[in-house]
């Protein structure tokens, strides 16, 4: 069975095909980096244009690339969402019209069960039961998986996520975005200090977060500091919320009694994260390639999903925000 992944949730676009024997065996991957840097964010207008631009030659060569053609594909799967409306709509549109024209079984799958299932494609794989750690861009949550599709939401953060937070932190600092890449790089420089950041609802006794505080805080320290201290900035920020979410995710292993953590979403490319949640638990995280947005997490996703149902209808579906235990079957 062969899977054609297609994620354009926000500002990558992407497809990839997943080969039920072979595993993942074409992928494709287009950063709009360049395109929004001079906003210092994701501009979604545009976003949504150069989705409507790359997708399509992303996925014809893709299929080249794997050497197959459309008739060699089983299923389609695209992201549903959360994400930009618009950008969502793009990969839906193209994701049904081709599985319509190929007649193919279609389905839209949560960005974060995406993101989730995407440990599943490097060794060594966690065995089911775990906790994850679903940390991106807009998505800051502790979940209890029992398998596939069997999700309990234990917390998440009240405000904003944690990506978000390193994100605005970063341009505070003046780092061009994406910001939390650059802001781990900056706090490989830095030492610990007397700046101080705040640690919001560690001790609560929910494992929930709250970090729209220390974003502010962030922009309180940087016009107090001079510029020559925007490292030791960036290493005390990191420090304050890599510790908040690393004993939040202990809370929540004991509270289930787990001892597999798994960390997923962008924000688990940062090394100094996973080398603390490492402390806590037996640790499983994504290649680093499959940790921010990619088109191989959703074929991989579509095919779990295939194998549970392979209906499909051809209405072009897309969410800007639904709950992961709501997504299709
Ligand atoms: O999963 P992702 O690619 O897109 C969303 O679903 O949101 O996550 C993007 C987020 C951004 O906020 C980005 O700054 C953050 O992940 N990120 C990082 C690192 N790499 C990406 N944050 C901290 N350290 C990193 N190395
Ligand atoms: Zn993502």
């Amino acid at each position: 069975m062969n899977v054609l992944g297609i994620e354009t949730s926000c500002d990558e676009t992407a497809c990839a095909i997943f080969n039920e024997v072979e595993g993942i065996v074409s992928e494709e991957v287009y950063s709009q980096i360049a395109l929004h840097a001079e906003y210092g964010g994701v501009v979604p207008e545009l976003a949504s244009r150069d989705h409507i631009k790359k997708l399509t030659p992303l996925i014809k060569n893709c299929l080249a690339k794997a050497k197959l053609t459309p008739d060699d594909i089983d299923g389609i799967a695209y992201t549903k969402g959360p994400g930009l409306i618009g950008a969502l709509m793009v990969g839906a549109a193209v994701a049904k019209s081709l599985a319509f024209a190929w007649k193919k079984p279609c389905i839209g799958i949560h960005h974060m069960e995406a993101h989730l299932m995407a440990v599943m494609l490097s060794e060594p794989k966690p065995a089911y039961p775990f906790v994850a750690l679903l940390v991106s861009g807009g998505h800051t949550q502790l979940v209890e998986v029992k398998g596939f599709r069997q999700y309990r939401l234990l917390g998440e953060t009240v405000d904003d996520a944690v990506g978000e937070a390193f994100d605005k932190t970063a341009k505070l600092l003046g780092l061009p975005y994406p910001g939390g890449p650059e802001l781990e790089q900056l706090a490989k420089q830095g030492h610990p200090s007397e700046i101080h950041f705040p640690r919001p609802m560690l001790h609560t006794a929910d494992v929930n977060f709250s970090f729209s505080g220390i974003k502010t805080h962030a922009a309180m320290v940087v016009r107090a500091l001079p510029e020559n201290r925007k490292a030791d900035i960036a290493f005390a920020f990191q420090e304050a919320v890599v510790e908040t979410l690393a004993k939040k995710s202990k809370k929540a292993l004991d509270e289930t009694g787990l001892s597999r953590l798994v960390v997923v979403g962008g924000v688990s490319a940062n090394k100094r994260l996973r080398e603390e949640l490492a402390k806590y638990a037996e640790l499983f995280c994504p290649e680093r390639r499959y940790c921010t947005d990619n088109g191989a997490m959703v074929a991989y996703a579509g095919y779990l999903h295939f194998q549970k149902s392979p209906s499909t209808n051809y209405k072009i579906e897309a969410l800007p925000r639904f709950p992961m235990s709501e997504s299709e079957t």
